[in-house]
């Protein structure tokens, strides 16, 4: 199996379902809606998916629970050959944008996220991000959170929900104050916005790497100069495929994105919801468009360097990967 690394993954939208419907039993909350027959999460499109996400969520109530979901996750990552990996955290969801509160969620998924490195290998990091549909203000005090707790371990800050609502230029104050705490930039974009929408985050709020992004396929100067910045895109192939942007791994636009000299990076976002692994994304993308070990071994390599951990990290990262292929 490929050691792997993995740039884009919601936390809260890593958790298995019968993780969730544990915790809502502890809890004695029925979320029973949220699942089909199957015992999968249900949802008819992204809209609802924000919804059934955010249900999901309110049964993580707690550090502790955080500390569960966290090795719960990396557990499913590791096994899919996952060294290094990096999720989406919302201070909305943990504390509720209480930098004191913060800070004991925090501590929890970062336990739990050692607890991992010893036992199974894979080193986690975490990227700050506010709710766009809870709005810029909101987004202040999540970006003030973020900047309290900068360092080693939170290393970037970005931007996720609702791509429709508002603008990237609403949300500048708080990525210039993450920018400035030191934390590196991403922001949801060319999703469910258009070319425009990946043209706006990159030139309001100056982001190295964009999750998704994968609609700048529309305006093809627009991916010239995306390659020739060496903006990353973090793309989601099977997750965009389940919410219907496109109907099918090879209808998706990765491989023109990278033939045409595009960063590409390989990601599951909300792998439960989208009946994915990041085993089954390589294995899609090798049948639909023939990629061999090779291109999956560059991917890997050039996601190692994208990554918004310290350069030493970065290079432990890295060698680990250069021994696994030699
Ligand atoms: N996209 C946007 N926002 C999100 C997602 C996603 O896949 N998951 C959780 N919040
Ligand atoms: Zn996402």
């Amino acid at each position: 199996m490929l050691p792997k690394v993995e740039l884009h993954l919601h936390l809260e939208g890593a958790a298995p379902p019968a993780f969730v419907r544990g915790l809502a039993a502890e809890k004695k909350m029925d979320i029973s809606g949220i699942f089909d027959e199957r015992g999968y999460y249900k949802y008819k499109d992204f809209w609802d998916f924000l919804k059934v996400y955010e249900a999901a969520t309110a049964t993580l109530q707690t550090p502790e629970d955080y500390r569960r979901l966290t090795r719960a996750v990396l557990e499913e990552s590791a096994a899919s050959g996952v060294i290094y990996s990096e999720t989406f955290l919302s201070p909305d969801f943990c504390g509720g944008r209480d930098v004191g509160a913060w800070r004991e969620y925090l501590h929890a998924i970062r336990e739990a996220a050692e607890e991992a490195e010893r036992q199974d290998g894979i080193t986690l990091r975490g990227i700050v991000t506010p709710i766009r549909h809870f709005g810029p203000e909101k987004a202040r005090e999540t970006a003030i959170c973020a900047a309290e707790t900068a360092g080693d371990w939170i290393v970037g800050f970005g931007l996720a929900g609702d791509e429709k609502i508002g603008k990237p230029k609403d949300f500048a104050w708080s990525f210039d104050a993450a920018r400035e705490a030191g934390l590196r930039l991403t922001c949801h974009a060319g999703e469910w916005g258009g070319p425009e929408s990946v043209r706006d985050a990159i030139r309001d709020l100056e982001v190295e790497r964009i999750g998704h992004g994968v609609r700048a396929i529309e305006d093809l100067a627009l991916v010239d100069e995306i390659a020739e910045r060496g903006v990353v895109l973090e793309v989601c192939p099977g997750s965009n495929v389940a919410l219907g942007l496109y109907p099918s791994f090879r209808a998706h636009p990765v491989h023109k994105l990278r033939e045409r000299g595009v960063t590409v990076t390989v990601s599951t976002d909300d792998p439960p919801f989208f009946h994915t692994t990041m085993e089954r994304e390589y294995a899609e993308l090798a049948g639909a468009f023939d990629w061999d070990d090779g291109v999956f071994q560059g991917i890997a390599m050039t996601s190692a360097r994208a990554a918004f951990a310290d350069a030493g990290t970065r290079e432990k990262i890295l060698k680990r990967l250069e021994k696994a292929y030699a």
